[in-house]
């Protein structure tokens, strides 16, 4: 792939909690479709989109649900070869987000990158020259969290029109389990 993007995608709740205990604090079956299909889905049939994680949140996953389908998977760690050695071998790992981005940029099958999180992550990943768009899950409600989602910063802003997107992001209010959320986008500006 040509051009590097990243694209973060995170769910936070009004104290921009995104975990407790190294799990997700609220169960959202709509919202997680979402990001299932935000992450999976690509406009060339051919190719698939990358999904970059910390190793706290690999863990996070039930192990049913990991590597993430229909996804290329990459761990990072300080360790990789520790964790080579416990991951399936079709899961990437690396030992820094550059080092990642680095090795995967001539890879022509893949579509999109995705950072999804965690926390320190999704930090380093904002604060990269190649992070385009934040796709950010405002949930209004608060919940009780050890993890929260980094300050965003100036150098981007919240789009008011969500039509330029080839995959489509309702920009009306989401309502769940008594749980009213809204699909927010970020874009660079700088
Ligand atoms: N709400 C959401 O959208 C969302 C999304 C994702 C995760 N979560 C939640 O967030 C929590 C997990 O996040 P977390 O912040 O604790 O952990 P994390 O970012 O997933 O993982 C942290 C680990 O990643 C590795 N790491 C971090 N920075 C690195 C770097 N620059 N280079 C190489 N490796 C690096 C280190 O692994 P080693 O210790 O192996 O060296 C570090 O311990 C869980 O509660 C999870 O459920 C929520």
């Amino acid at each position: 792939m040509s051009n590097i993007r990243l694209n973060l995608i995170a769910a936070a709740c009004e104290n921009m909690g995104i975990g407790k205990n190294n799990d997700i604090p609220w169960k959202l079956k709509k919202e997680m479709a979402y990001f299932n299909r935000m992450t999976k889905t690509t406009i060339d049939p051919t190719k698939q989109n990358l999904v970059i994680m910390g190793r706290r949140t690999w863990d996070s996953v039930p192990e049913k649900y990991r590597p993430f389908s229909g996804r290329l998977n990459l761990v990072l760690t300080k360790q990789p070869d520790v964790l080579k050695s416990t991951v399936p071998s079709d899961v990437m790992v690396f030992g820094s987000l550059d080092e990642a981005v680095k090795a995967v940029a001539t890879n022509e099958n893949i579509e999109k990158i995705w950072i999804i999180g965690g926390s320190h992550i999704y930090k380093e990943a904002i604060n990269h020259p190649c992070c385009d768009q934040i796709y950010l899950t405002e949930i209004r409600k608060s919940f009780d969290c050890d993890t929260f989602f980094p300050e965003i910063g100036e150098g981007f802003k919240l789009l008011d029109d969500h039509s330029a997107e080839a995959i489509p992001v309702p920009i009306e209010k989401q309502s769940e389990n008594d749980v009213e959320y809204y699909f927010r986008i970020y874009k660079r500006i700088v």
